[in-house]
């Protein structure tokens, strides 16, 4: 008997949660967002940019933080699919998997943006357009910088081939695949520039310092010319490691890497990093108008692409002021 009762109330809880969703708070869409974790300055600004514009337009938001697991991810969007809400937007953890999950979203009628980080599925129609940076097209100015303006450049005089160490990103994420695809497309099959050791180090600072430690420490550590971080965070964990080993970041080693937060533009104007590309995380207002186009049943292109720039060490201090995150 105790346990029918249990059962029945658990039941009317979670219809009351589904009929929430939709009707509290009048007409305003609710919208379901899954972020990945706060690995990095550069999410802490994308979650904040996307919970200020959420709130702003007076749609009703509900937030689930990943913690950096796809299974975290795909619980949230269940929940969203159970909850009914109006509209799922995510940046997915890693490419793949998402099949099942975007499927029954299709089948509940529930349209999905996906913010930042792209999903590698058969069928396109899961998803209505992806709002982001182009990471391949990052990779590629990091390496374009190398080859082209860097105290390391083509054409300089000097004795064996460049040395790289890379740090990439979260292993099978978008960015961490697109950036080390076009960082090595521009390098192509120049044998002037090696990357002689390459270790994701999960977007994060601690791990960025731990791996360029062990970096330092493997055979060759002692004569690496370059580190290609995947973003400012690992960067500068990195660069704290370098100096802890005696060397100085900016100078024995090029610091070359992706974002272009606050801490990057401090860590130029203190001379230890040499340059950043910018991957601008401020989506939260256009991911407003995809949902109001979704909403309004207009057409959105299937991809919107985010406008960026390269920043040098030289740049920082003037730029430096007018940065938003
Ligand atoms: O997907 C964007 C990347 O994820 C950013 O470059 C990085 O800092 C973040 O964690």
């Amino acid at each position: 008997m105790k346990r029918v009762f249990v059962l029945g109330v658990a039941v009317a809880l979670l219809a009351l949660a589904a009929g929430c969703a939709r009707d509290a708070g009048g007409d305003a869409p609710v919208v379901g967002f899954s972020q990945v974790g706060a690995e990095s300055e550069w999410r802490t600004a994308n979650t904040r940019s996307v919970r200020s514009a959420i709130e702003e337009a007076g749609f009703r938001l509900r937030f689930s933080d990943a913690q950096q697991k796809q299974e975290n991810q795909i619980k949230a969007l269940r929940s969203f699919i159970a909850q009914r809400v109006d509209v799922i937007a995510f940046s997915p953890v890693v490419e793949s998997g998402w099949e099942t999950v975007l499927r029954e979203a299709k089948a509940a009628g529930i349209p999905v943006i996906l913010t930042d980080r792209s999903v590698d599925v058969s069928d396109e129609s899961l998803y209505v357009t992806l709002i982001g940076s182009d990471f391949v097209e990052e990779g590629r100015k990091a390496a374009r910088w190398l080859l082209e303006e860097s105290p390391l450049r083509r054409g300089e005089d000097r004795e064996g081939p460049v040395r790289i160490v890379e740090l990439q990103g979260t292993v099978g994420s978008a960015p961490a695949i697109d950036r080390g695809k076009g960082f090595r497309e521009v390098l192509g099959d120049d044998q002037d520039y090696r990357i002689v050791r390459t270790q994701s180090g999960d977007f994060t600072r601690a791990r960025g310092k731990e791996v360029m430690e062990a970096f330092l420490k493997s055979e060759g550590g002692d004569n690496i010319d370059v580190l290609f971080a995947h973003n400012d965070d690992m960067a500068i964990g990195a660069i704290q490691a370098i100096e802890e080993s005696g060397l100085r970041p900016g100078e024995d080693i090029l610091v070359i890497s992706i974002d272009a937060v606050r801490g990057a533009f401090e860590a130029m104007m203190a001379g230890k990093l040499n340059v950043t590309v910018e991957c601008n995380p401020l989506l939260g207002p256009q991911l407003v108008d995809a949902i109001r186009a979704v909403q309004e049943g207009r057409e959105l292109p299937r991809r919107i692409v985010v406008e960026e720039s390269v920043f040098t060490r030289e740049q920082a201090a003037e730029v430096f002021p007018s940065r938003q995150y």
